[in-house]
């Protein structure tokens, strides 16, 4: 079976690019729908969700305007991990609707951080669209109103996620190998 090896772990293919960009060819028709009225701000959250928002907004028939910020969470004892924002946001967000965009949701916490934050800071919507979700993981209450794939709590490479820095460019997604 065709592998790669990324620092120490091997990952094997696990949902191939046609089927990702199928999923989202259908989550873009509904955000045209949905917002054919009033344009949300497009808010793509660096690194992860690079590859997700560019084949996204390509897969809309309209127009949007996208800004990007960065997100860090610390969980050094997993029972407080805190969330940071690295990159801020230059885009006033005061009165406007926001469609966060993020590549995979484990626990929750950073949308669930950066769900506040915007509200904070005058957000009048706050949605997401989240192409992938670890259910079992997921420990906050969110508004994800546009999922891709529901996946196992493994951990996942590829389609712009990384190990450690590298995994990002791999078309489709890989998934940890399980040693037999
Ligand atoms: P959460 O705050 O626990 O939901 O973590 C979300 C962030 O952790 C995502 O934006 C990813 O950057 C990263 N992440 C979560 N699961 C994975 C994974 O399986 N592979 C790579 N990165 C992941
Ligand atoms: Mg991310």
């Amino acid at each position: 079976m065709q592998e790669v090896q990324l620092h120490d772990l091997t990952f094997v293919p696990y949902i191939p690019e046609e089927r990702i960009l199928a999923t989202i060819r259908e989550l873009a028709a509904a955000i045209d729908r949905d917002y054919a009225d009033d344009p949300p701000l497009v808010l793509a959250i660096l690194n992860g969700a690079f590859v997700f928002a560019a084949d996204l907004m390509r897969s809309c028939a309209q127009e949007y305007e996208i800004a990007f910020t960065r997100v860090a969470s610390y969980s050094g004892t997993a029972s407080t991990g805190a969330v940071e924002i690295v990159v801020p946001l230059r885009e006033n967000v005061s009165g406007r609707r926001i469609l966060v965009v993020e590549d995979i949701v484990d626990s929750g916490r950073t949308l669930h951080f950066l769900e506040s934050y915007l509200h904070d800071l005058g957000a009048t919507q706050v949605d997401i669209a989240a192409l992938f979700v670890k259910p079992d993981a997921v420990q906050f209450e969110l508004p994800i109103t546009y999922r891709g794939f529901d996946i196992p709590n493994d951990f996942v490479v590829g389609y712009g996620m990384d190990y450690n820095g590298l995994g990002r460019g791999l078309t489709g997604l890989w998934t940890l190998k399980k040693e037999a």
